[in-house]
Protein backbone atom coordinates (compact mmCIF):
# COMPACT_ATOMS: atom_id res chain seq x y z
CA UNK A 1 0.00 0.00 0.00
CA UNK A 2 1.05 3.70 -0.44
CA UNK A 3 2.58 5.78 2.45
CA UNK A 4 3.54 8.86 0.60
CA UNK A 5 -0.05 11.09 -0.70
CA UNK A 6 0.68 12.99 -4.18
CA UNK A 7 0.79 16.35 -2.69
CA UNK A 8 3.70 14.91 -0.31
CA UNK A 9 5.20 13.53 -3.16
CA UNK A 10 5.26 17.10 -5.23
CA UNK A 11 6.35 18.99 -2.01
CA UNK A 12 9.24 17.06 -1.39
CA UNK A 13 9.80 17.13 -5.20
CA UNK A 14 9.30 20.81 -5.60
CA UNK A 15 12.37 21.40 -3.15
CA UNK A 16 14.98 18.38 -4.06
CA UNK A 17 17.23 18.71 -7.11
CA UNK A 18 16.54 16.30 -10.11
CA UNK A 19 18.49 13.52 -8.62
CA UNK A 20 16.16 13.28 -5.94
CA UNK A 21 13.15 13.77 -8.48
CA UNK A 22 14.16 11.06 -10.35
CA UNK A 23 14.60 8.57 -7.50
CA UNK A 24 11.17 9.92 -5.70
CA UNK A 25 9.72 9.17 -9.15
CA UNK A 26 11.01 5.98 -9.05
CA UNK A 27 9.81 4.93 -5.66
CA UNK A 28 5.94 6.43 -6.32
CA UNK A 29 5.89 4.36 -9.53
CA UNK A 30 6.68 0.97 -7.48
CA UNK A 31 4.67 2.06 -4.84
CA UNK A 32 1.72 2.82 -7.47
CA UNK A 33 2.75 -0.79 -8.88
CA UNK A 34 2.82 -2.62 -5.36
CA UNK A 35 -1.04 -0.65 -4.54
CA UNK A 36 -2.31 -2.55 -7.69
CA UNK A 37 -4.98 -5.60 -7.06
CA UNK A 38 -3.36 -8.44 -9.31
CA UNK A 39 -6.46 -10.33 -11.11
CA UNK A 40 -6.34 -13.49 -13.02
CA UNK A 41 -9.16 -13.86 -15.40
CA UNK A 42 -10.20 -18.21 -16.07
CA UNK A 43 -12.14 -18.51 -19.37
CA UNK A 44 -10.57 -16.39 -22.22
CA UNK A 45 -13.74 -16.48 -24.37
CA UNK A 46 -16.11 -14.34 -25.81
CA UNK A 47 -17.43 -12.30 -22.81
CA UNK A 48 -13.00 -11.69 -21.95
CA UNK A 49 -12.80 -9.16 -25.12
CA UNK A 50 -15.04 -6.88 -23.00
CA UNK A 51 -13.80 -7.42 -19.69
CA UNK A 52 -10.00 -7.34 -20.93
CA UNK A 53 -9.88 -4.11 -22.34
CA UNK A 54 -12.11 -2.96 -19.22
CA UNK A 55 -9.71 -3.71 -16.78
CA UNK A 56 -6.66 -3.06 -18.69
CA UNK A 57 -8.22 1.04 -18.43
CA UNK A 58 -7.95 0.85 -14.78
CA UNK A 59 -4.53 2.10 -13.35
CA UNK A 60 -5.14 0.41 -9.68
CA UNK A 61 -5.33 -3.46 -11.78
CA UNK A 62 -2.97 -5.73 -13.34
CA UNK A 63 -4.04 -8.80 -14.60
CA UNK A 64 -1.15 -11.25 -13.78
CA UNK A 65 -2.60 -14.21 -15.36
CA UNK A 66 -4.86 -15.83 -18.22
CA UNK A 67 -6.42 -19.54 -17.91
CA UNK A 68 -8.54 -21.48 -20.47
CA UNK A 69 -8.88 -25.48 -20.46
CA UNK A 70 -9.01 -24.77 -24.75
CA UNK A 71 -5.12 -23.10 -23.57
CA UNK A 72 -4.51 -21.63 -26.90
CA UNK A 73 -8.17 -18.89 -26.08
CA UNK A 74 -5.40 -18.14 -23.20
CA UNK A 75 -2.05 -17.29 -25.26
CA UNK A 76 -4.47 -15.53 -27.54
CA UNK A 77 -6.12 -13.05 -25.62
CA UNK A 78 -2.66 -12.46 -24.11
CA UNK A 79 -1.18 -11.42 -27.37
CA UNK A 80 -4.32 -9.94 -28.56
CA UNK A 81 -4.32 -7.22 -25.96
CA UNK A 82 -0.43 -7.14 -25.41
CA UNK A 83 -1.29 -8.50 -21.65
CA UNK A 84 1.68 -9.89 -20.95
CA UNK A 85 0.28 -12.28 -18.30
CA UNK A 86 1.15 -15.61 -17.03
CA UNK A 87 -1.17 -18.45 -19.01
CA UNK A 88 -1.75 -21.58 -17.41
CA UNK A 89 -4.54 -24.42 -19.06
CA UNK A 90 -5.88 -25.37 -15.73
CA UNK A 91 -7.38 -24.02 -12.52
CA UNK A 92 -4.98 -25.95 -10.62
CA UNK A 93 -1.86 -24.37 -12.32
CA UNK A 94 -3.29 -21.18 -11.70
CA UNK A 95 -3.69 -21.11 -8.16
CA UNK A 96 -0.54 -22.73 -7.76
CA UNK A 97 1.27 -20.19 -10.21
CA UNK A 98 2.14 -16.22 -10.22
CA UNK A 99 0.86 -14.95 -7.51
CA UNK A 100 -2.77 -12.63 -7.72
CA UNK A 101 -5.08 -11.46 -5.09
CA UNK A 102 -8.71 -12.11 -6.99
CA UNK A 103 -9.85 -14.49 -9.65
CA UNK A 104 -11.96 -13.23 -12.50
CA UNK A 105 -14.54 -16.31 -13.29
CA UNK A 106 -15.69 -15.84 -17.32
CA UNK A 107 -16.31 -19.57 -17.97
CA UNK A 108 -18.88 -21.52 -19.01
CA UNK A 109 -21.70 -21.13 -16.21
CA UNK A 110 -22.03 -24.69 -14.82
CA UNK A 111 -18.32 -24.51 -13.85
CA UNK A 112 -18.86 -21.32 -12.12
CA UNK A 113 -19.60 -22.61 -8.40
CA UNK A 114 -16.51 -25.15 -8.67
CA UNK A 115 -13.58 -22.60 -9.80
CA UNK A 116 -15.24 -20.13 -7.39
CA UNK A 117 -14.76 -22.79 -4.52
CA UNK A 118 -12.07 -23.93 -5.40
CA UNK A 119 -10.08 -19.96 -5.14
CA UNK A 120 -11.42 -18.97 -2.21
CA UNK A 121 -10.03 -22.26 -0.52
CA UNK A 122 -6.72 -21.31 -2.27
CA UNK A 123 -7.37 -18.00 -0.53
CA UNK A 124 -8.66 -15.28 -3.61
CA UNK A 125 -11.23 -13.07 -3.95
CA UNK A 126 -13.57 -14.03 -6.22
CA UNK A 127 -15.43 -11.85 -9.28
CA UNK A 128 -17.53 -14.45 -10.74
CA UNK A 129 -19.80 -13.98 -13.87
CA UNK A 130 -23.77 -14.92 -13.71
CA UNK A 131 -24.68 -17.48 -12.30
CA UNK A 132 -21.86 -17.14 -9.13
CA UNK A 133 -23.14 -20.91 -8.50
CA UNK A 134 -25.33 -23.68 -10.24
CA UNK A 135 -27.88 -23.68 -7.31
CA UNK A 136 -28.62 -20.98 -3.91
CA UNK A 137 -27.77 -23.70 -1.52
CA UNK A 138 -24.14 -23.82 -3.83
CA UNK A 139 -24.31 -19.99 -3.95
CA UNK A 140 -24.37 -19.35 -0.19
CA UNK A 141 -21.96 -22.24 0.74
CA UNK A 142 -19.49 -19.78 -0.98
CA UNK A 143 -20.57 -16.78 0.94
CA UNK A 144 -19.90 -18.55 3.88
CA UNK A 145 -16.85 -19.74 3.00
CA UNK A 146 -15.90 -16.39 1.82
CA UNK A 147 -16.74 -15.47 5.25
CA UNK A 148 -15.30 -17.69 7.34
CA UNK A 149 -11.51 -16.89 5.46
CA UNK A 150 -11.77 -12.97 5.71
CA UNK A 151 -12.05 -13.35 1.30
CA UNK A 152 -14.96 -11.53 -0.84
CA UNK A 153 -16.94 -12.65 -2.94
CA UNK A 154 -19.14 -11.00 -6.30
CA UNK A 155 -21.06 -12.36 -8.66
CA UNK A 156 -22.22 -10.07 -11.63
CA UNK A 157 -24.43 -8.12 -13.64
CA UNK A 158 -23.40 -4.87 -12.89
CA UNK A 159 -26.77 -3.42 -13.74
CA UNK A 160 -27.43 -1.26 -10.30
CA UNK A 161 -24.43 1.04 -11.33
CA UNK A 162 -26.18 2.88 -14.27
CA UNK A 163 -26.82 6.46 -13.54
CA UNK A 164 -30.26 5.24 -14.63
CA UNK A 165 -30.42 2.56 -12.27
CA UNK A 166 -29.71 5.11 -9.69
CA UNK A 167 -32.26 7.24 -11.23
CA UNK A 168 -35.21 5.19 -11.06
CA UNK A 169 -34.44 4.54 -7.66
CA UNK A 170 -34.13 8.16 -6.30
CA UNK A 171 -37.79 8.09 -8.49
CA UNK A 172 -39.11 5.28 -6.60
CA UNK A 173 -37.64 5.97 -3.14
CA UNK A 174 -38.86 9.90 -3.32
CA UNK A 175 -42.40 8.90 -3.51
CA UNK A 176 -42.86 10.02 -7.15
CA UNK A 177 -44.76 7.45 -8.30
CA UNK A 178 -46.96 6.92 -5.49
CA UNK A 179 -47.70 3.36 -4.47
CA UNK A 180 -45.21 1.11 -6.70
CA UNK A 181 -47.70 -1.87 -7.86
CA UNK A 182 -46.53 -3.19 -11.21
CA UNK A 183 -43.03 -3.68 -13.22
CA UNK A 184 -42.28 -5.65 -16.45
CA UNK A 185 -39.06 -6.26 -17.49
CA UNK A 186 -37.94 -8.10 -20.56
CA UNK A 187 -34.66 -9.49 -22.67
CA UNK A 188 -34.06 -11.56 -25.48
CA UNK A 189 -32.34 -12.35 -28.55
CA UNK A 190 -32.43 -15.38 -30.99
CA UNK A 191 -29.71 -16.95 -28.78
CA UNK A 192 -25.67 -17.01 -28.19
CA UNK A 193 -24.70 -19.26 -31.54
CA UNK A 194 -20.78 -20.05 -30.35
CA UNK A 195 -21.15 -22.38 -27.27
CA UNK A 196 -23.39 -25.12 -26.24
CA UNK A 197 -23.13 -24.34 -22.34
CA UNK A 198 -25.97 -21.78 -22.82
CA UNK A 199 -28.42 -24.46 -23.53
CA UNK A 200 -27.03 -27.24 -21.74
CA UNK A 201 -28.65 -28.17 -17.87
CA UNK A 202 -27.69 -25.38 -16.22
CA UNK A 203 -27.37 -23.06 -18.88
CA UNK A 204 -31.03 -21.00 -20.02
CA UNK A 205 -32.43 -18.08 -20.66
CA UNK A 206 -32.97 -17.51 -17.40
CA UNK A 207 -29.06 -17.29 -15.59
CA UNK A 208 -27.68 -15.99 -19.13
CA UNK A 209 -30.40 -13.08 -20.08
CA UNK A 210 -33.42 -12.94 -17.21
CA UNK A 211 -30.63 -12.56 -14.33
CA UNK A 212 -30.15 -8.69 -15.91
CA UNK A 213 -34.22 -7.70 -15.38
CA UNK A 214 -34.47 -9.50 -12.15
CA UNK A 215 -31.47 -7.83 -10.59
CA UNK A 216 -32.95 -4.67 -11.57
CA UNK A 217 -36.53 -5.11 -10.48
CA UNK A 218 -35.44 -6.60 -7.02
CA UNK A 219 -33.02 -3.79 -7.05
CA UNK A 220 -35.98 -1.43 -7.75
CA UNK A 221 -38.97 -2.43 -6.08
CA UNK A 222 -37.23 -4.71 -3.11
CA UNK A 223 -35.92 -8.66 -2.12
CA UNK A 224 -38.73 -11.13 -3.53
CA UNK A 225 -40.86 -12.82 -1.41
CA UNK A 226 -42.36 -15.35 -3.69
CA UNK A 227 -42.17 -16.70 -7.51
CA UNK A 228 -44.55 -18.23 -9.66
CA UNK A 229 -42.79 -19.12 -13.09
CA UNK A 230 -43.16 -21.15 -16.48
CA UNK A 231 -40.75 -21.82 -18.76
CA UNK A 232 -40.87 -23.63 -21.88
CA UNK A 233 -38.41 -25.17 -24.73
CA UNK A 234 -39.42 -23.15 -27.70
CA UNK A 235 -36.51 -24.56 -30.20
CA UNK A 236 -35.47 -27.85 -28.86
CA UNK A 237 -32.30 -28.45 -31.67
CA UNK A 238 -29.62 -26.23 -32.04
CA UNK A 239 -25.95 -25.53 -34.15
CA UNK A 240 -23.50 -23.99 -32.15
CA UNK A 241 -19.84 -23.23 -32.98
CA UNK A 242 -18.29 -25.46 -30.41
CA UNK A 243 -20.30 -28.92 -30.42
CA UNK A 244 -22.08 -29.06 -34.16
CA UNK A 245 -25.89 -30.11 -33.78
CA UNK A 246 -27.29 -30.37 -30.36
CA UNK A 247 -30.33 -30.75 -27.68
CA UNK A 248 -31.48 -27.89 -26.30
CA UNK A 249 -31.88 -28.89 -22.06
CA UNK A 250 -32.80 -25.64 -20.50
CA UNK A 251 -35.32 -23.18 -20.97
CA UNK A 252 -34.90 -21.09 -23.69
CA UNK A 253 -38.54 -19.33 -22.69
CA UNK A 254 -39.40 -17.82 -19.30
CA UNK A 255 -41.77 -15.83 -17.59
CA UNK A 256 -41.43 -14.96 -13.96
CA UNK A 257 -43.68 -13.59 -11.44
CA UNK A 258 -42.42 -11.49 -8.46
CA UNK A 259 -44.11 -11.25 -5.68
CA UNK A 260 -42.51 -8.19 -3.88
CA UNK A 261 -43.63 -6.05 -0.49
CA UNK A 262 -46.73 -4.33 -0.38
CA UNK A 263 -48.72 -5.62 -2.67
CA UNK A 264 -45.85 -5.00 -5.24
CA UNK A 265 -46.04 -7.75 -8.10
CA UNK A 266 -43.30 -7.53 -11.01
CA UNK A 267 -42.74 -9.92 -14.06
CA UNK A 268 -39.72 -10.54 -16.03
CA UNK A 269 -39.96 -12.38 -20.00
CA UNK A 270 -37.14 -13.69 -21.14
CA UNK A 271 -35.56 -15.84 -24.07
CA UNK A 272 -33.36 -17.50 -26.85
CA UNK A 273 -35.99 -16.83 -29.56
CA UNK A 274 -36.87 -13.24 -29.61
CA UNK A 275 -36.15 -11.40 -32.71
CA UNK A 276 -34.30 -7.81 -32.32
CA UNK A 277 -33.28 -6.01 -35.43
CA UNK A 278 -31.44 -3.98 -32.87
CA UNK A 279 -29.47 -7.21 -32.35
CA UNK A 280 -27.13 -7.95 -29.57
CA UNK A 281 -26.30 -4.37 -28.45
CA UNK A 282 -29.29 -3.17 -28.96
CA UNK A 283 -27.67 -0.31 -30.91
CA UNK A 284 -30.26 2.43 -31.94
CA UNK A 285 -33.07 0.78 -29.61
CA UNK A 286 -35.81 3.57 -28.99
CA UNK A 287 -38.14 1.15 -27.21
CA UNK A 288 -38.16 0.13 -23.19
CA UNK A 289 -37.51 -2.89 -21.72
CA UNK A 290 -38.15 -2.10 -17.93
CA UNK A 291 -41.29 -0.19 -17.10
CA UNK A 292 -42.70 0.71 -13.46
CA UNK A 293 -46.25 1.71 -12.46
CA UNK A 294 -47.07 3.46 -9.56
CA UNK A 295 -50.68 5.26 -8.91
CA UNK A 296 -49.27 8.51 -9.01
CA UNK A 297 -46.79 7.97 -11.73
CA UNK A 298 -44.92 5.93 -14.37
CA UNK A 299 -41.32 5.16 -15.78
CA UNK A 300 -40.07 3.27 -19.01
CA UNK A 301 -36.45 2.38 -18.83
CA UNK A 302 -35.40 3.02 -22.94
CA UNK A 303 -33.06 0.37 -24.38
CA UNK A 304 -31.96 -2.46 -22.08
CA UNK A 305 -30.83 -2.09 -18.27
CA UNK A 306 -27.33 -3.02 -19.00
CA UNK A 307 -27.21 -1.08 -21.87
CA UNK A 308 -29.55 1.82 -20.71
CA UNK A 309 -29.70 4.72 -23.02
CA UNK A 310 -32.91 7.21 -21.14
CA UNK A 311 -35.60 7.06 -18.49
CA UNK A 312 -38.65 8.31 -19.54
CA UNK A 313 -41.14 9.71 -16.07
CA UNK A 314 -44.43 10.50 -16.73
CA UNK A 315 -46.08 11.99 -13.73
CA UNK A 316 -48.64 14.51 -14.75
CA UNK A 317 -52.63 14.48 -16.49
CA UNK A 318 -51.30 17.44 -18.03
CA UNK A 319 -47.92 17.41 -19.08
CA UNK A 320 -45.82 15.12 -21.46
CA UNK A 321 -43.86 12.25 -19.92
CA UNK A 322 -40.16 13.88 -19.98
CA UNK A 323 -37.11 11.80 -20.72
CA UNK A 324 -34.24 11.96 -17.90
CA UNK A 325 -30.79 10.43 -17.91
CA UNK A 326 -29.37 9.91 -21.74
CA UNK A 327 -26.29 9.58 -21.05
CA UNK A 328 -24.34 6.27 -18.77
CA UNK A 329 -22.02 8.39 -18.15
CA UNK A 330 -19.00 6.00 -18.06
CA UNK A 331 -21.07 2.97 -16.96
CA UNK A 332 -20.46 0.10 -18.89
CA UNK A 333 -22.02 -3.61 -18.22
CA UNK A 334 -18.45 -5.45 -18.29
CA UNK A 335 -17.50 -2.54 -15.71
CA UNK A 336 -18.32 -5.21 -12.51
CA UNK A 337 -14.90 -6.72 -11.93
CA UNK A 338 -13.28 -3.56 -12.42
CA UNK A 339 -15.61 -1.51 -10.10
CA UNK A 340 -15.36 -4.75 -7.41
CA UNK A 341 -11.51 -4.18 -7.64
CA UNK A 342 -11.39 -1.18 -7.50
CA UNK A 343 -13.23 -0.80 -4.56
CA UNK A 344 -10.70 -3.91 -3.20
CA UNK A 345 -8.08 -1.51 -3.49
CA UNK A 346 -9.51 1.76 -2.14
CA UNK A 347 -11.35 -0.02 0.72
CA UNK A 348 -14.80 1.00 0.26
CA UNK A 349 -17.81 -1.01 -0.06
CA UNK A 350 -19.58 -1.60 -3.54
CA UNK A 351 -23.24 -1.06 -4.32
CA UNK A 352 -23.19 -4.33 -6.08
CA UNK A 353 -24.00 -6.62 -3.15
CA UNK A 354 -23.66 -10.51 -3.39
CA UNK A 355 -26.40 -11.15 -0.97
CA UNK A 356 -28.49 -9.82 -4.38
CA UNK A 357 -26.55 -11.83 -6.54
CA UNK A 358 -27.42 -14.55 -4.07
CA UNK A 359 -31.17 -13.50 -4.40
CA UNK A 360 -31.78 -13.81 -8.11
CA UNK A 361 -29.99 -16.94 -8.34
CA UNK A 362 -32.80 -18.61 -5.35
CA UNK A 363 -35.33 -16.47 -7.96
CA UNK A 364 -33.88 -18.89 -10.78
CA UNK A 365 -33.82 -21.53 -9.26
CA UNK A 366 -37.45 -21.25 -7.71
CA UNK A 367 -38.81 -20.06 -11.04
CA UNK A 368 -37.40 -23.44 -12.30
CA UNK A 369 -39.65 -25.60 -9.78
CA UNK A 370 -42.65 -23.36 -9.74
CA UNK A 371 -42.91 -24.01 -13.94
CA UNK A 372 -41.75 -28.07 -12.93
CA UNK A 373 -44.94 -28.17 -10.13
CA UNK A 374 -47.61 -25.77 -11.10
CA UNK A 375 -47.09 -24.01 -7.40
CA UNK A 376 -45.56 -20.82 -6.13
CA UNK A 377 -42.21 -20.82 -4.31
CA UNK A 378 -41.76 -18.86 -1.26
CA UNK A 379 -37.66 -17.83 -0.69
CA UNK A 380 -35.71 -17.20 2.02
CA UNK A 381 -33.09 -14.87 0.73
CA UNK A 382 -32.81 -11.04 0.90
CA UNK A 383 -30.43 -8.52 0.52
CA UNK A 384 -29.72 -5.16 1.76
CA UNK A 385 -32.47 -2.38 0.30
CA UNK A 386 -32.84 0.21 -0.87
CA UNK A 387 -29.50 0.08 -2.58
CA UNK A 388 -29.57 3.65 -3.75
N1 LIG B 1 -20.44 -13.40 -24.38
C1 LIG B 1 -21.06 -12.36 -23.86
O1 LIG B 1 -21.35 -11.36 -24.51
C2 LIG B 1 -21.42 -12.37 -22.38
C3 LIG B 1 -21.97 -11.21 -21.83
C4 LIG B 1 -22.23 -11.18 -20.47
C5 LIG B 1 -21.97 -12.28 -19.70
N2 LIG B 1 -21.46 -13.42 -20.26
C6 LIG B 1 -21.20 -14.58 -19.38
O2 LIG B 1 -19.82 -14.90 -19.43
C7 LIG B 1 -19.62 -16.29 -19.25
C8 LIG B 1 -18.83 -16.84 -20.43
O3 LIG B 1 -19.55 -16.61 -21.61
P1 LIG B 1 -18.82 -16.55 -23.03
O4 LIG B 1 -19.83 -16.07 -23.99
O5 LIG B 1 -17.55 -15.82 -22.90
O6 LIG B 1 -18.56 -18.10 -23.29
P2 LIG B 1 -17.42 -18.74 -24.21
O7 LIG B 1 -17.84 -20.13 -24.50
O8 LIG B 1 -17.11 -17.84 -25.35
O9 LIG B 1 -16.15 -18.76 -23.24
C9 LIG B 1 -16.06 -19.57 -22.10
C10 LIG B 1 -14.62 -20.04 -21.97
O10 LIG B 1 -14.45 -20.72 -20.72
C11 LIG B 1 -13.56 -21.80 -20.94
N3 LIG B 1 -13.72 -22.81 -19.87
C12 LIG B 1 -14.75 -23.65 -19.67
N4 LIG B 1 -14.56 -24.42 -18.58
C13 LIG B 1 -13.35 -24.04 -18.06
C14 LIG B 1 -12.59 -24.45 -16.94
N5 LIG B 1 -13.01 -25.42 -16.12
N6 LIG B 1 -11.40 -23.87 -16.71
C15 LIG B 1 -10.95 -22.88 -17.54
N7 LIG B 1 -11.63 -22.44 -18.62
C16 LIG B 1 -12.82 -23.02 -18.88
C17 LIG B 1 -13.93 -22.32 -22.31
O11 LIG B 1 -12.90 -23.12 -22.87
C18 LIG B 1 -14.18 -21.01 -23.06
O12 LIG B 1 -13.03 -20.54 -23.71
C19 LIG B 1 -21.01 -16.89 -19.10
O13 LIG B 1 -21.33 -16.95 -17.73
C20 LIG B 1 -21.91 -15.87 -19.78
O14 LIG B 1 -23.24 -15.90 -19.26
C21 LIG B 1 -21.17 -13.49 -21.58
Amino acid sequence: MQNITRQKFLQSTALAGAALLLSSLESFAAEEKEKKLRVAIIGCGSVSNRYIPHLQRSSLIEIVSLCDIKYERALEQNKKYNVNAATYPHIDKLLAGVPFDMMITTTNMQVHGELNKQALLAGKNVWSEKPMANSYAEGKALLDLANSKGLRIWGAPAVVNSPQFAFMSKTIQEGKLGRPSSAHGQYGHTGPTWSAFFYEKGGGSMPDLGVYNMATLTGLLGPAKSVMAMTSIVNPERTVDDKGKIKVEAEDNAHILLEHDKGAISHVMCGFNFFDPHGHDAKGQTLHSIQIYGDAGNMRLIGYDWEPLGVMLDTSWTEPAKLYQESAEGYQWQEGATKIGESLVKGIEPRIAVEHALHVLEIIEAARASSATGKKIILQSSFKWPMV
